[in-house]
């Protein structure tokens, strides 16, 4: 994977680094030892210790090499332990009665991924109880949820920056009883940092330890404090208290700044740690062990919702993805798990955390942007974007194209990007430069310019990045623009003898359309590991939103250069994306006690709307209709999704017999003799992979709505397939009765492209409904 990391307050890349590793003593090597079913729910912690220690004993030569290289026992998420061993131990525990399987661990990195986006998705009004002024309308489903109060959320991530006004216990009631977590002593992050609102913290270090050696405290806190910003940034997002008058540097989206679910409770699990030597933006890294304790301690510790940052890029097997299977175990504990899809878009196929047991989410706009107009000598002002803090003043000043005032020998492919040490400062100083996105970082870039005297900067898109225009704080004025106006202004860079602009201040506006639309960053299916599944399963605000930010590191996340402190910062990414559905789905579950994992789910997906502000279809950047494979099923929206009327229920069993046909049998036991297909797995939603004319496949809905009721179907399927429901009408008597019926996707022969292409995918609805509800699932088809 490239590390040609764009950094900047948008579009982070998700890394993941699949590095093979490097042992601190001997040749050790960190191994997960497995063995089969789940037989620990009964025992206590030390218990299962004791019996890992029991095994070790068998390899290593002393009580105390044994102890020493226990790293973790799992109870939940995995039964087994990691440990750091030599290859021949490993090769010999793998050969030992119990034991299912012994794997290398692998570690994985991730990068990333509010005041507008909870008014823009319906929840409005002050949402806090708390909050002055409080009479207003507050949402129904927030008030009916209590805002979340009983609810725990466990963040696994970074840290969290406790000190923010967004996690203020003022008001709040006493922790739940069911809580057993703790708050772990550490650096800067006393036990008595915790508090009715962030009630537990702890951190992980052995599986980074054993990589990279004992964390450098210089780069982190050994603790649960975040030095960072993005663990602070998206649990605020989930959770943050009404902040009034909050705004980023300079000003920008100035609003109250507040969680979906302002009084639900923070568990916070720290298990991703600063790359060493590296600048944060290019990416934390996050042991896998370390991230499967993670989860396990809050299985364990009673945390109602996971929100879960991790992904394997390229995973080809549920099994192969243990964060997969511990979150299949917190679903087992009825722990609702909502992931991001990744930032490796507009890619096919790029997208991460498939399983269908997780809530996958893919990121998009909301509709506000952050206008800094361009205005021409000639008269004509040209559309930009920035939340710099800087201004040009009042004056126009000579517009150059980078690539026209560069040092010589620069390659003709890195030309015109600004890179480091490229411009020439004797043709650049006092001047504006046009610097093209494609290639560096985009702040960076800015910073180049700066070097060579340039008093402004413009961040022009190259093709591929069409209409995603960035905000970034850069450290001289400055804006972007989309590739169609890049063209204008290299147009005009030629067309006179004296090209001179002015970059106009920039400001927030509100009601921008159209809104939502994917970003570019966002990971796109289909699906990698099973093509009978459809993921993403639903798109959330990702780009430019405004959350609590840690002291410690600059809004550009560029530690070593950016010193600027900020309380709140703009950031995007499915990072932010994520936590927006996580609160979605506490509201939910505060909501519905009763209501499974997949029901939340269910209920989120089909309630989400494909249209935008404008009542089109939703966009990408390039202003073109996107599918289900970037969106999923459209946008959430909360308010509906707390009425669905049907819902698409599945159980931990129903899952362990989907895995049992993808044959993942050391996840799934006892599997029966004649499995179901994997279609069958009762989705919100429906993908068929090389269609051979016609298939059908078995669903089954719940009442959730008015008991009785009366719904309809209805098809919109593309030209190139059909879709029929049996029975086409479904009538209940009462609340929590079941319907089956069987949905048939013809292809239609004659309509489809003569040179057939199996990787191409056709898109459709169906949709149930009667008069108060509108029950929708997307259809994703490829053809044979
Ligand atoms: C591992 O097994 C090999 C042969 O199976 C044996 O020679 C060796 O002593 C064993 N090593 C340990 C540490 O048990
Ligand atoms: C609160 O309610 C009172 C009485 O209805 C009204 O006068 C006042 O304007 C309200 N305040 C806000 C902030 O809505
Ligand atoms: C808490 O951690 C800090 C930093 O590691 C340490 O100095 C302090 O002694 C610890 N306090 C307790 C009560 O363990
Ligand atoms: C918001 O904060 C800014 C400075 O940060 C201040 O100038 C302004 O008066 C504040 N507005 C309100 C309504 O408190
Ligand atoms: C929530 O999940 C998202 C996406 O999976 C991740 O990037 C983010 O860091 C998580 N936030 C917290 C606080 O755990
Ligand atoms: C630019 O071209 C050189 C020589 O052909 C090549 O080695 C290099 O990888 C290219 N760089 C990029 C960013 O494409
Ligand atoms: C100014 O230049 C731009 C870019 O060449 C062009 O699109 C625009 O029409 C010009 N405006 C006027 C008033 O000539
Ligand atoms: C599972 O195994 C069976 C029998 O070996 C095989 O026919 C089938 O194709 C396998 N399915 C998958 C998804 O690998
Ligand atoms: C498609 O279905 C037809 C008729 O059912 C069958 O003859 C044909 O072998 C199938 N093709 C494939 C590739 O499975
Ligand atoms: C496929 O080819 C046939 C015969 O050449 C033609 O009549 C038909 O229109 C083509 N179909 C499509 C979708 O292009």
């Amino acid at each position: 994977m490239s590390m040609n990391i764009i950094i900047s307050t948008t579009c982070l890349f998700l890394l993941i680094l699949l590095l093979p590793l490097v042992s601190c003593t001997k040749n050790n090597q960190v191994y997960l030892i497995e063995f089969g079913q789940h037989i620990n729910g009964e025992k206590t912690l030390h218990e299962i210790e004791n019996t890992h220690h029991s095994y070790l004993l068998l390899v290593k030569e002393t009580e105390e090499e044994a102890r020493a290289s226990l790293l973790y026992s799992y109870k939940h998420t995995f039964n087994g332990f990691a440990a750091l061993l030599t290859p021949n131990e490993a090769n010999n525990l793998s050969g030992m009665e119990g034991v299912v399987s012994v794997t290398k661990s692998q570690i994985k990195s991730y990068s990333l991924h509010t005041t507008r986006s909870w008014k823009f998705v319906g929840l409005d009004g002050p949402l806090d109880p708390f909050e002055e002024k409080s009479n207003e309308t507050n949402s129904d489903l927030l008030a009916k949820a209590k805002y979340g109060q009983d609810i725990i959320v466990g963040m696994i991530d970074n840290g969290v920056w406790p000190d923010s006004k967004s996690f203020s216990d003022e008001g709040m009631g006493p922790v739940p009883q069911k809580w057993k977590g703790v708050c772990q002593n550490g650096t800067d992050f006393g036990s008595s940092k915790c508090n009715r609102k962030i009630i537990g913290a702890r951190y992980y270090l052995q599986g980074y330890e054993s990589l990279y050696g004992p964390l450098n405290e210089q780069e982190d806190y050994k603790s649960a404090r975040d030095k960072d910003g993005h663990g602070t940034h998206t649990a605020s997002i989930v959770a943050g208290r009404a902040v009034q008058n909050a705004s980023a540097l300079g000003g920008f989206a100035r609003g109250t700044a507040i969680g979906g679910a302002p009084l639900a409770r923070l568990a916070i699990y720290k298990a991703c740690w600063p790359i060493k030597g590296k600048s944060k933006s290019d990416g934390n890294v996050c042991a896998n062990i370390d991230m499967l304790k993670a989860i396990d301690d809050a299985i364990e510790d009673g945390v109602d919702v996971i929100n879960l940052s991790i992904g394997y890029h390229n995973p080809l097997k549920y099994e192969d993805d243990v964060i997969a299977r511990g979150a299949l175990q917190a679903i087992r504990n009825n722990i609702v798990v909502v992931c991001s899809a990744g930032n490796s878009g507009p890619v096919a196929s790029s997208l991460s955390n498939p399983a269908p047991w997780i809530i996958t989410v893919g990121a998009s706009t909301v509709d506000r942007t952050f206008l800094a107009p361009i205005k021409l000598a000639n008269g004509t002002n040209i559309e930009g974007r920035s939340i710099t803090p800087l201004y040009m003043e009042n004056s126009l000043r000579p517009l150059v194209l980078a690539s026209d005032v560069e040092l010589a020998g620069i390659a003709a492919n890195s030309s015109g990007y600004c890179l480091d040490n490229t411009l020439d400062p004797s043709k650049v100083k006092g001047k504006i430069v046009l610097c093209l996105r494609g290639q560096g970082g985009r702040v960076i870039k800015g910073l180049e310019a700066q070097r060579a005297g340039a008093i402004a900067f413009i961040l022009g898109n190259n093709k591929a990045y069409a209409n995603d225009v960035p905000s970034d704080p850069n450290f001289i004025p400055a804006t972007a623009v989309n590739y169609e106006n890049t063209l204008k202004l290299i147009q005009y860079i030629h067309s006179t003898p004296n090209p001179m602009a002015q970059l106009l201040p920039g400001r927030t506006v509100l009601d921008a359309k159209p809104a939502p639309s994917m970003a570019i960053f966002s990971s796109r299916g289909p699906n990698i590991i099973d093509p009978n599944i459809l993921k993403p399963d639903i798109t959330a605000p990702g780009v430019d939103i405004l959350a609590a930010w840690t002291a410690e590191d600059g809004p550009t996340r560029m530690t070593f250069q950016d010193k600027r402190v900020v309380k709140y910062n703009i950031f995007s990414g499915t990072s932010m994306s994520c936590p927006h559905v996580s609160a979605a789905a506490v509201l939910l579950k505060a909501r519905y006690p009763t209501w499974s994992p997949a029901a939340i789910r269910s209920a989120l997906i089909t309630s989400a709307r494909s249209t935008d502000n404008t009542g089109n279809q939703m966009t990408d950047e390039t202003g073109k209709s996107t599918t289900p494979f970037a969106m999923g099923s459209g946008h959430f929206n909360p308010k509906r999704a707390s009425n669905p009327g049907l819902i698409y229920d599945a159980s931990y069993n129903d899952y362990l017999l989907y895995l049992c046909n993808l044959n993942s049998t050391n996840i799934a036991y006892n599997c029966p003799n004649q499995d179901p297909e994997p279609f069958d797995l009762n989705y919100p939603s429906i993908q068929i992979n090389k269609l051979n004319y016609t298939k059908t496949i078995k669903r089954t809905v719940t009442n959730v709505g008015r008991s009785k009721s009366v719904y309809k179907f209805i098809a919109n399927p593309p030209k190139e397939f059909t879709i029929i429901a049996t029975p086409s009408v479904l009538k209940f008597t009462h609340v929590g009765q079941k319907r089956n019926f069987v949905i048939t996707v013809t292809g239609n022969r004659e309509q489809l492209p003569n040179k057939s292409d199996s990787e191409k995918y056709y898109f459709g609805w169906y949709t149930w409904t009667d008069k108060h509800h509108v029950v929708r699932s997307p259809v994703a088809v490829s053809f044979q």
